[in-house]
């Protein structure tokens, strides 16, 4: 199945393909478990799903997952090209590729292209197709506020209406095909409405977490220069008041300054947090939501687009200061999102629907607003703070909407097991059905406490590895077929070919451990950073050619399963939530008493990993509490307040080697206080520095 005319470097697929042999060896690892007696390990800790849960599951059974498993490794076109006609509507189908890639930097630029020549539009299968089908009563979304008792609901009529009205106000000023939108919205229903908006007309939407402040904002606008942003006034979080407009107001004057001026600032009044009269305002930019898109019909013809075409950026961090531009396009991404969410999730068309993540991450992308909407799922929205007013708001949203999926992060699990079950317990939660974990490895401890007492031992946990680039889940049990092993994310899902190589990229087999790549691409994958293919490249393809690489450690046992073991690279995950070394400590030097700082992630029990900063401040100034307060305030306003560390460690000098390259292994070690790992320290170009940090760690 090699085409050797001019492209010749690219592997193109069809239905009728034969399956590269390789292929079909590698997934001989994936063998049914035996169930021994009592665990000897982790590895060993084995928790079946019930037969009442398998007997009713889409995948029942090992030996159903490995058949489909193998089919889709076996032959990609065909088993995506059955999904991709059977459930989604294509005004044109694709042409006689389904799919064409090149993953291998020796072999010329890596590209990537699923259903290319197909024409469709993700907001049409999300709604009008759904609707069609019989949906149009449905509730789309339930909307809690961030104060109990405030809610709100619409059906998938409601919402195709909604939505309709915001994508002709955004073509009434302009706003065409491939232009791009900044979003900076909380979690209102107004978020996914933008969202499918910009899908309906072809626009990019760039949705920036309303957590990240104006520095970050305006550095994403100056980037994707978008025709239209589109914000709140305010928000409550807990019992604080956020005025995201006053972030925006800042970062548009920031972006001005660097020659990106927007026309329309579109506001949405969130008249619960702040009323308009209290808003800032600039006449001429700013226009209140609630004046104009109202005014607008309520049906707007879809803007039909290629499979190819982009559908949006998502800025992510990674090892240098700049953040990245993550591209993803409309076809794959669409079919990827719909059928993972349907299979890790064990979908019924009955679910109601709960993810605690917000949509200014690609959970949210893929997991709130994409995936879900694809199948028609009810979706509830949650707007606050998850331990607001108490820590039991969680359980008392599962009982009020009788939610049946919740899906949530390893760091809110840890949170809420600190503090006791007595706030879960005093909650029905019978509703619950499917778990679901994401962000972080989830420790096997915090794994046992989320199965026994928020499930109360009846629900699955789908522990689903994935990643911004990924578009959809990679690596993720299938609450019917396997299992599980409390903190391992156990099997690749259809499609995906994970391998696990040594550092000089050689394929690892059996039990093994190592940096995780994947081997061909799909439907899901990021196709470009925006405007810096080279990076791409050489951030994913070149370090072992051949895959792309997913920056993660991982390991495999004996069992096949796969344990995810963290970043390999300089990106530490904080709640979740990726942050780059690098952005941190440009943040820091920044400070004007600030001479040098280097980051690293150290080991935090309830956010995963926290951020633990060495500061030299400059000559003359000595170390203070003041200091540190500032040091800490720059990085909030920089980048956001999640990204603020949580220890500054002063630092007299930073342990460097002759040629000057900080030694980030010593500082990693002194953060976590294991003197006696430190290692080899006779390359420092001064030792001797090592013994002042250590003297200084908890001043
Ligand atoms: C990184 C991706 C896409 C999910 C939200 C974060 C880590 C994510 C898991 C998991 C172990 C996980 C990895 C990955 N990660 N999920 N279930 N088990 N690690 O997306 O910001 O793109 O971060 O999060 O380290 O590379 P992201």
């Amino acid at each position: 199945n090699h085409n050797h005319n001019h492209n010749h470097h690219f592997r193109h697929a069809d239905s009728n393909a034969s399956p590269p042999s390789s292929a079909v060896a590698k997934i001989s690892h994936l063998k049914a478990v035996v169930l021994g007696d009592a665990p000897a390990s982790e590895e060993d800790d084995v928790v079946l799903p019930s037969h009442d849960f398998s007997r009713q599951a889409l995948v029942p059974s090992q030996q159903k997952y490995l058949e489909m498993y193998k089919a889709s490794i076996e032959n990609p076109a065909g088993f995506w090209s059955g999904i991709a006609s059977s459930e989604f509507y294509w005004k044109q189908r694709w042409g006689d590729q389904v799919y064409s890639e090149n993953l291998d930097v020796r072999r010329g630029n890596i590209k990537i292209e699923w259903f290319k020549g197909g024409i469709t539009n993700v907001c049409y299968n999300c709604l009008d197709r759904n609707i069609d089908a019989g949906l149009a009563d449905k509730i789309a979304l339930y909307w809690e506020s961030n104060e109990p008792g405030f809610d709100a609901t619409l059906t998938y009529s409601q919402l195709l209406q909604r939505v309709c009205q915001l994508a002709n106000y955004l073509k009434s000023v302009g706003v065409r095909k491939g232009d791009a939108v900044v979003v900076y919205l909380p979690m209102l229903m107004e978020l996914p409405i933008t969202m499918l908006a910009c899908a309906r007309i072809g626009a990019v939407h760039s949705v920036v977490f309303a957590g990240f402040s104006s520095e970050s904002l305006a550095q994403r606008i100056v980037d994707c220069k978008p025709k239209v942003v589109i914000t709140c006034n305010a928000v409550k979080r807990g019992p604080k008041t956020v005025f995201l407009k006053d972030i925006v107001d800042a970062a548009l004057i920031d972006s001005a300054n660097k020659g990106i001026s927007v026309d329309v600032c579109l506001t949405y009044e969130n008249q619960l947090a702040l009323k308009r009269e209290k808003t800032k305002w600039k006449e001429g930019r700013d226009i209140w939501w609630e004046d104009v898109v109202p005014k607008y019909p309520t049906s707007c013809d879809v803007e039909w687009v290629d499979a190819e075409d982009p559908l949006f950026l998502l800025y992510t961090s990674g090892s240098t200061g700049k953040p990245k531009g993550v591209l993803h396009t409309t076809g794959g991404y669409m079919v990827y999102t719909a059928t993972t969410f349907k299979y890790a999730f064990d979908y019924k068309d009955s679910d109601v629907y709960w993810c605690t993540a917000d949509c200014g991450w690609i959970t949210g992308h893929s997991y709130v607003t994409y995936g879900p909407m694809l199948n028609g799922a009810t979706v509830l929205l949650y707007e606050g703070a998850p331990s607001y007013p108490d820590p039991g708001r969680c359980w008392d949203i599962v009982d009020k909407y009788k939610v049946t999926i919740f899906y949530t992060a390893p760091t809110l699990v840890r949170s809420l097991m600190r503090d006791g079950d007595e706030y879960v317990t005093r909650y029905s939660r019978k509703s619950l059905r499917v778990l679901g974990s994401v962000g972080e490895p989830i420790n096997p401890s915090a794994w046992r406490w989320f199965f026994n007492v928020v499930g109360g031992s009846r629900c699955p946990i789908s522990d689903t590895w994935w990643q911004t680039e990924t578009g959809g889940f990679m690596i993720t049990p299938l609450p019917g077929a396997w299992p599980q092993k409390p903190g391992s994310a156990t099997f690749p899902f259809f499609g995906v070919q994970p391998v696990i190589v040594d550092e000089k990229g050689v394929e690892l087999d059996g039990e093994c451990s190592g940096y995780l790549c994947v081997k061909s691409s799909w439907p899901g994958a990021f196709r470009t950073l925006y405007g810096d293919h080279e990076r791409y490249e050489t951030t994913y393809f070149k370090p072992f050619p051949g895959y792309y690489f997913t920056g993660d450690g991982c390991s495999r046992d004996k069992d096949g399963y796969h344990w995810l073991t963290g970043r390999v690279d300089d990106v530490i995950n904080v709640s979740g939530h990726r942050i780059g070394t690098a952005e941190v400590e440009s943040a820091l030097v920044s400070h004007p008493q600030c001479a040098e700082a280097a980051v690293v992630g150290v080991e935090h029990q309830v956010k995963g990993q926290g951020i633990y900063a060495f500061v030299t401040p400059v000559e003359g100034i000595s170390y203070s509490e003041e200091l540190r307060k500032s040091l800490i305030l720059t990085v909030r306003t920089q980048i956001g307040a999640f990204a603020a560390p949580d220890k500054i460690h002063w630092a007299p000098a930073l342990p460097k080697t002759r040629s000057g390259k900080i030694m980030r292994r010593i500082l990693r070690k002194i953060a976590a206080r294991q003197l006696d790992e430190l290692g080899d320290t006779s390359t420092l170009a001064d030792p001797g520095v090592v013994d002042q940090l250590i003297k200084l760690a908890d001043t």
